[in-house]
């Protein structure tokens, strides 16, 4: 199903999104690598060399909408076309609503919402044309919002609703739009959050938490995409939460009141 498709994955130098093309790589698809960082696109395209010569790394901030244009532009110089765009890009976020400060909120709007709204305004037509695939990366905390992550919540349900508008208004093209939620997943040692102040630091390691692999995650979002599912979630937890949310919701905000000091202390 992936031989020969041109699959742009935002945010895919580390972690789920590096992991992801790996698998898509070993599957035979053409892929399209980026980050901020040109070092680390550089490092990310050469050990996905290892699985297929044809990879190609564009870095840049999917937060600047001509940055986007230039992703579209150079992908298709490349390789001719479009048929699939992973919304991948993101950062999370810690803090109470009370100690977050306005340019935290700015940056991760900017970054987790802006950036899955611009490359899927600009590779549209594109998608529309190979009658392709767009996959947000939302979370459980897309699903509701969580103590201590207000920020990173809000734009992960904003990706929700812009998913859910876009599916609907595509239903008649044959272009697939899915949102894949993730639970806690491994992460790289390098990952980085955004702090109170809105200023990146190393995330500090979670315990005491069970951990998806992102091989695990990874797949979860391939078979979303080989399936053509609107929904779908890498761990039974999602799952779960969804179902509590849709039926009870009351509950919920109950349930989460009381784990609310142990929430906050997992960031
Ligand atoms: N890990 C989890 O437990 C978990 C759970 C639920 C959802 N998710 C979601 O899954 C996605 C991947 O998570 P992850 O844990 O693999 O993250 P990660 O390890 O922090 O990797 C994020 C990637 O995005 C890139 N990036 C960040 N901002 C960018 C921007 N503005 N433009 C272009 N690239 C950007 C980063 O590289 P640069 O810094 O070089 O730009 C990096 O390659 C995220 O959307 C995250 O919110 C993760």
């Amino acid at each position: 199903m992936f031989q020969d498709k041109v699959v742009v994955i935002t945010g895919s130098t580390q972690g789920i999104g590096l992991k992801t093309a790996e698998l898509l790589g070993k599957r035979g698809a053409k892929l399209v690598i980026n980050s901020r960082s040109p070092q680390k696109v550089d490092k990310a395209v050469s050990f996905l060399k290892q699985f297929t010569s044809e990879v190609i790394g564009i870095s840049g901030d999917v937060s600047d909408a001509r940055f986007c244009d230039e992703l579209k532009e150079t992908t298709v110089q490349k390789f001719g076309k479009i048929d699939i765009l992973i919304n991948n890009a993101g950062v999370a976020s810690s803090g109470l609503v009370s100690e977050l400060h306005s340019a935290a909120f700015e940056k991760i709007v900017q970054i987790n919402f802006l950036g899955s709204v611009h490359p899927t305004l600009a590779l549209l037509p594109e998608i529309t044309q190979q009658k392709g695939d767009i996959i947000f990366i939302s979370s459980i905390a897309g699903i509701l919002g969580l103590p201590g992550y207000s920020a990173y919540s809000a734009t992960k349900r904003a990706i929700v609703s812009f998913a859910e508008s876009l599916k609907i208004e595509l239903s008649d093209t044959g272009v697939f739009v899915g949102i894949n939620y993730p639970g806690f997943t491994e992460n790289d040692v390098q990952k980085t959050i955004l702090n109170a102040k809105g200023e990146e630091e190393i995330l500090k390691k979670r315990d005491g938490i069970k951990a998806t692999s992102q091989e695990k995650t990874a797949l979860e979002i391939i078979n979303q995409i080989e399936k053509r599912r609107f929904r779908a979630y890498s761990s039974i937890s999602g799952k779960f939460i969804q179902l509590l949310v849709r039926f009870f919701p009351k509950l919920t905000i109950t349930i989460l009141s009381k784990l609310r000091k142990r929430m906050e202390s997992m960031q």
